[in-house]
């Protein structure tokens, strides 16, 4: 999905410069309201960590999952504190399967709530600060996702606590007085819808074999969204109604109500964003066409990761319809696998586009989740700026970095 006019984006690529993001606020809060049945929402950061987008989840009511002490901070900066809201759910998680020693200090500092992935961080935050409220993270034996990679249950994912060291877990908590919040599941990324009845059974499994009082379930993230034309979006209502059973089924076992969490990062912002890029360079390579633009893996690194697929529109220069060419779309880095149009295992692929010229713009569709949050400065190249529209207004949200930023680090 796009959600931008073609004359919006070519201002804002004059405006700013390419490559550029671009993100569309009412689509957020468009997917914010899609799960607005759920009693909290916890906005999985590591998507997108822009504070200027954390801000805009915080006026919607969304809280926020971190994963680091600089999500932490980001949070912070946002206006986020770990203090509760109405529904008892704290304004910021940690979420992680350790806690070096900065970060221990960091959650202890802010008193945020640690969503535990391992025993040992249970020991060591009991240790530091007796009384931590925690969650824990269980791995329920199996996963699911769009790749291996992003699959975070079953034994070869080194997420979560194995679920037969559920005892375990909650012998650290009673040993430190540690203050149990809930139990959280988070099988994967992008998980299929079919295997959501099998989760939520795992979770009522676990609540009723960890025989503690709880306040709230966490859901965990997961949900996709229709990257390719046609894929059919997800049900949020039936999603809820599966929770939710499961979480009636919770709260009549324990005797008392039991809040529902759910913590997504793609669903909330992916389709809000999209790359812009300019074509600088075209090329015939045997019997493959390739259109060069100005952005690499290092802003969009989807492709190369997991042989992800984005949509693209092409707005030509001249305004002129174009025929269609088979194309690959690669970026200007100094390596083969800097290629938009590509299958897992790094098969290059070429995809019938509009023919591209020098000086067109490539848009590349859904890139608002898991783009600018995993963008690196590979060939010393400057992260990009980032540009939120809403409504007829738009603003510079991230500036360009320069190369004397980059080189700064290094004036020790
Ligand atoms: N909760 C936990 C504990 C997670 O590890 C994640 C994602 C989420 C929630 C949010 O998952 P989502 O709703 O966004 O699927 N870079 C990959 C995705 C990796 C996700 C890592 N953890 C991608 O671009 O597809």
């Amino acid at each position: 999905m796009n959600p931008f006019s073609d004359d919006l984006l070519r201002s804002l690529g004059h405006s700013y410069g390419t490559p550029l993001w671009v993100y569309d606020a009412a689509t957020i809060r468009q997917r914010i309201a899609d799960l607005k049945s759920f009693d909290t929402i916890r906005f999985a950061q590591k998507a997108n960590s822009n504070t200027h987008l954390l801000r805009l989840m915080r006026e919607q009511g969304v809280v926020v999952d971190a994963v680091s002490r600089g999500e932490i901070e980001r949070a912070l900066a946002a206006g986020y504190t770990a203090a509760p809201n109405a529904q008892g759910a704290s304004g910021i998680v940690f979420t992680a399967d350790l806690l070096d020693a900065a970060t221990l200090e960091s959650v202890v500092q802010h008193q945020v709530p640690v969503n535990a992935g391992s025993v040992d961080m249970l020991h060591q935050l009991g240790a530091r600060s007796p009384g931590h409220k925690v969650w824990l993270r269980i791995n329920p034996g199996f996963g699911h996702g769009h790749s291996n990679k992003t699959n975070t249950g079953g034994e070869h994912s080194k997420h979560g606590i194995w679920h037969t060291d559920l005892g375990a877990a909650l012998a650290a908590v009673q040993q430190h007085g540690l203050q149990l919040v809930g139990l959280h599941m988070h099988i994967g990324s992008g998980v299929d819808y079919s295997h959501l009845q099998q989760v939520c059974a795992a979770m009522v499994d676990l609540v009723k074999r960890a025989g503690v009082p709880l306040e709230a379930i966490s859901a965990g993230g997961g949900l996709s969204i229709p990257y390719r034309d046609g894929e059919a979006r997800i049900d949020t209502q039936h999603y809820f109604s599966l929770w939710d059973a499961a979480r009636r089924e919770v709260a009549s076992h324990l005797g008392h109500p039991v809040q529902l969490e759910l913590e997504p990062g793609r669903y909330l912002v992916a389709e809000s964003g999209v790359l812009l890029t300019e074509v600088r360079a075209s090329k015939d390579v045997g019997h493959n066409h390739f259109v060069m633009v100005d952005a690499g893996f290092s802003d969009l690194m989807r492709p190369s990761m997991y042989g992800a697929y984005h949509g693209m529109s092409l707005l030509a220069a001249d305004g002129q319809p174009r025929a269609i060419r088979q194309s690959v779309v690669a970026g200007p880095l100094c390596e083969s696998g800097d290629v938009f149009t590509q299958g897992e295992g790094g098969v290059v692929l070429s995809r019938a586009l509009p023919q591209a010229q020098v000086g067109d713009l490539l848009v590349i569709h859904d890139a608002g989740a898991y783009g600018a949050s995993m963008s690196s400065n590979y060939n010393s190249r400057p992260l990009i700026a980032e540009v939120l529209v809403d409504g007829e207004q738009h603003r510079l949200i991230r500036r360009r970095q320069t190369v004397a930023e980059l080189l700064a680090l290094e004036a020790v």
